[in-house]
């Protein structure tokens, strides 16, 4: 085992199970306590939430293993895992695209996923200095749009966040990242769950209930099931390089299946938390409805914990919790980027995390502009910055990366291999797994790209 800071190879995670912490670290994030909750708003509720589970265990669990198996047969980054699994199986030099991609994605995605966690820094202070108590619908919206209007606001928490995530990299795969989540991921369940006992005792539990869990088979739509199936993809931080530089770390006689299946669960149950923390105080605020958009979180929830009892207190915690949920997700949109850098020009780790990390800090500002000065700057296509980055990553390089990473372990990557990384219990489950890897998710992926590209130029 090497735990030398400099170059990450063959470094593995001290305790067995940090790769879940980890993994569930990278996974839980503002997909699960921001756009799970509005985007299930936005769809109708309880239809939506079907697919999106269906969507879970058929497509995301099924790529989350073969990331993870790739990483952890490479057992170095995912440019050079990929790398090195295409020389063993004297494979096409087209498929170290996968790589790449996953990396250069992540790194895209930091640069404006820190703005946003930004936001989440803004708010927790605001509700910490009790700005929210006596909120109007009115007066939260326009301070949202002040945050938005200022961009010095806006680049000082991009800053402070991308400092956080730069300090727990900085300090490597065992003293930054393995210490650092040990600690954030046991924080966050119990802020969780003490908002849903909250959320259960001052709010409307059983409206929320009955909006994400009855089935109304009208909610079922083309659209619906594009939008929850380019969630579960992000939401399991897929085809980003994450989930293969954590399986990267993952000791050697670990059950890939089993350490999968926990954290797209773990996932799973936070996002539903999320949406029963948060509901029911909206359910329960007049003049507020569940189908408000992105700004459900921004707007809305700090005019019902500005209207509730001990709101500040909980609005807190509330935005503590998006702080922390973010954070351990910056750590892993980095790590794999920082780690590719100092094994391939043999670099510090601290220089390294500085290239990179200034880098994402840097297009970061184009984001923090795009709601402001460049609002209306177009990069492409009347995109602006923060618009382009969001739609080439999530609707292009994700489903393309998915694409790319199941035809590659179906079709590509010779059986002997996969089987024996995974050790599977069942060879059933395992067929059945390569067999959703070959047909099912390339088929859904391709409609997924088709339909997100065709959405934003029709
Ligand atoms: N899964 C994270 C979320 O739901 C986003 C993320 C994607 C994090 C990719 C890391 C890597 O917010």
């Amino acid at each position: 085992m090497n735990i030398n800071n400099q170059n990450n190879k063959g470094t593995v995670w001290g305790r067995r199970s940090t790769f879940v912490l980890a993994a569930t670290g990278s996974a839980v994030g503002l997909g699960n306590i921001w756009k799970f909750p509005y985007v299930v708003g936005e769809n109708g509720g309880g239809a939506f939430v079907l697919m999106y589970l269906v969507f879970i265990v058929l497509i995301g669990v099924p790529i989350m293993m073969a990331e993870v198996t790739l990483g952890r047969h490479g057992r170095t980054n995912p440019i050079h895992a990929v790398a090195k699994i295409v020389r063993e199986g004297g494979a096409s030099p087209f498929w170290k695209l996968i790589g790449w991609s996953g990396v250069l994605a992540g790194f895209l995605i930091l640069s404006f996923y820190s703005v946003i966690a930004g936001w989440t820094l803004d708010y927790f202070s605001a509700s910490a200095n009790g700005q929210f108590v006596g909120l109007t619908g009115e007066g939260s919206g326009a301070a949202f749009e002040h945050l938005l209007a200022s961009p010095w606001r806006l680049a000082v928490w991009h800053s402070v966040f991308m400092g956080m995530t730069v300090v727990v990299v900085g300090l490597g795969v065992i003293r930054g990242l393995e210490v650092g989540l040990r600690l954030i991921m046991p924080l966050l369940f119990v802020l969780l769950l003490m908002l849903l006992a909250y959320a259960a005792s001052v709010g409307d539990f059983g409206a929320a209930w009955r909006f994400m869990f009855v089935f109304n088979p009208a909610g079922l739509s083309w659209g619906g099931a594009s939008v929850a199936l380019g969630h579960a993809f992000f939401t399991l931080s897929l085809a980003m390089g994450a989930m293969m530089a954590y399986g990267s770390y993952m000791p050697g006689g670990d059950s890939i299946g089993k350490m999968v299946f926990t954290v797209a669960a773990l996932d799973t149950v936070v996002a539903l938390i999320a949406g029963l923390a948060i509901f029911p105080i909206v359910f329960a605020t007049p003049g507020l409805s569940a189908g408000e958009g992105p700004g459900l979180i921004f707007v809305s929830l700090p005019v019902a914990f500005g209207a509730m009892p001990a709101g500040v207190v909980f609005g807190t915690v509330f935005f503590a919790l998006m702080v922390l949920a973010a954070w351990s997700s910056t750590i892993s949109l980095l790590e794999p980027a920082v780690a590719y850098v100092t094994e391939r020009f043999s670099m510090s780790r601290a220089r390294a995390n500085a290239l990179i990390a200034g880098g994402a800090w840097l297009l970061g500002i184009g984001s923090v502009l795009s709601f402001n000065a460049w609002k209306d700057v177009s990069v492409l296509l009347g995109m602006n910055v923060f618009g382009f980055l969001d739609f080439f990553t999530q609707r292009v390089m994700l489903p393309l990366g998915g694409l790319l990473l199941a035809v590659f372990v179906g079709w590509v990557v010779r059986r002997e291999l996969l089987h024996h990384e995974m050790k599977p219990r069942s060879e059933m489950l395992f067929s059945t797994w390569l067999w959703l890897l070959k047909y099912l998710c390339p088929a859904a992926l391709l409609a997924i790209l088709l339909a997100g590209v065709w959405d934003q130029f029709s």
